[in-house]
């Protein structure tokens, strides 16, 4: 562990107190002076540390800072675990990566994204400091993967045992990215893969989250349909105990992707099954009821006209 590591761990430990540098000093081996220098430091790449003459240095109790040494406290594998203040996209820094083999379940975490990606090329509000905003990278030969499709359902079924277990909510899946919480979204998934043009197999997936941990203020066209996990000020786990078990339950769930739980789960948690429904066929607006979501993950539905159809992907709206 680095210096800064180091002291970030103290700290931490001693949550809501001040510590003296020469105490942090005495702990490290090193002089007052080297802590002012890393407290400095991490405190301009981002770390809520406060710091009062005669008192020492503290990390409030209330603290939302990321961490990569209190993510990996609560992580029940060897994850390598990367986290930037700000980038455009964590996904896109993720395929940057790729060219250096990165491990299986390597993770990218920002404070913000300036370009956060959602699927069908919309943008994913990411303002910083209030939400999760993270990436892993899978090595498919390591999971079986039949249908990539599984990876998203997987993952939506990961998200949603990690939010009710973890901050006690009642998260609900519109099918098939979408995490919801009393009717408004809260988190979305964007699966990506990069692919050998000549054998046409999958070399790697990376595997986008992003969700609105206690963000507070959204943009005009998102109040009706956005939310946060929790409001601004009070929330009951802080952001890396809650990116801790995101990546366990991942890693969990990916190395079993054929368990049929999964799929019964994501049934289970279904926010569309019995609703009405509108999709576009050729450009056209399709009315349609949903039945059920079948073994691979596909919406079986019926039309106001009485046919039966199954939706592979696309995009779906509420009829409320
Ligand atoms: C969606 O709502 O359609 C999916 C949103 C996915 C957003 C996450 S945030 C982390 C990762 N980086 C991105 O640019 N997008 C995903």
């Amino acid at each position: 562990m680095s210096t800064k590591e180091l002291i970030i761990s103290i700290l931490e430990n001693n949550k809501g107190q001040y510590l003296s540098g020469e105490i942090i000093g005495k702990n490290l081996n090193i002089s007052r002076a080297a802590v002012s220098k890393a407290i400095k430091e991490l405190k301009s790449s981002g770390y809520s540390i406060l710091s009062v003459n005669k008192k020492g240095h503290c990390i409030p109790l209330q603290s939302n800072t990321l961490s990569s040494i209190e993510i990996k406290k609560n992580l029940k594998y060897c994850n390598e675990i990367i986290i930037k203040n700000s980038l455009d996209s964590t996904n896109n820094y993720g395929k940057s990566l790729l060219i250096e083999n990165p491990s299986h379940g390597t993770t990218i975490i920002a404070n913000e994204q300036t370009n956060g990606r959602g699927r069908k090329g919309r943008y994913f509000f990411s303002p910083k400091d209030t939400g999760i905003y993270m990436s892993i990278i899978l090595k498919p030969e390591l999971i079986s993967l039949d249908n990539p499709l599984k990876v998203t359902i997987a993952t939506a079924v990961a998200l949603t045992k990690s939010i009710d277990e973890l901050c006690n909510k009642n998260t609900l899946i519109k099918w098939v990215n979408d995490i919801y919480i009393d009717g408004k979204k809260i988190a979305g998934i964007l699966t990506e893969a990069t692919t050998d043009f000549e054998s046409g197999t999958i070399q790697n997936i990376i595997i986008g989250i992003g969700i609105n941990f206690n963000t507070s203020i959204f943009p005009e066209e998102l109040l009706p349909i956005a939310r946060s996990i929790f409001s601004k000020e009070d929330y009951s786990v802080n952001r890396n105990e809650l990116i801790a078990r995101i990546i366990n339950e991942i890693m969990d769930i990916i190395g079993d992707l054929n368990n049929e739980n999964i799929i019964k789960k994501y049934r289970e948690k279904s926010f569309l099954i019995g609703r009405d429904i509108v999709f576009y066929e050729k450009e056209n607006e399709v009315f349609a009821k949903v039945l059920d979501i079948n073994e691979d993950g596909y919406l079986l539905v019926e039309t106001t006209s009485g046919s039966k159809k199954t939706l592979s992907a696309g995009e779906v709206n509420i009829k409320w």
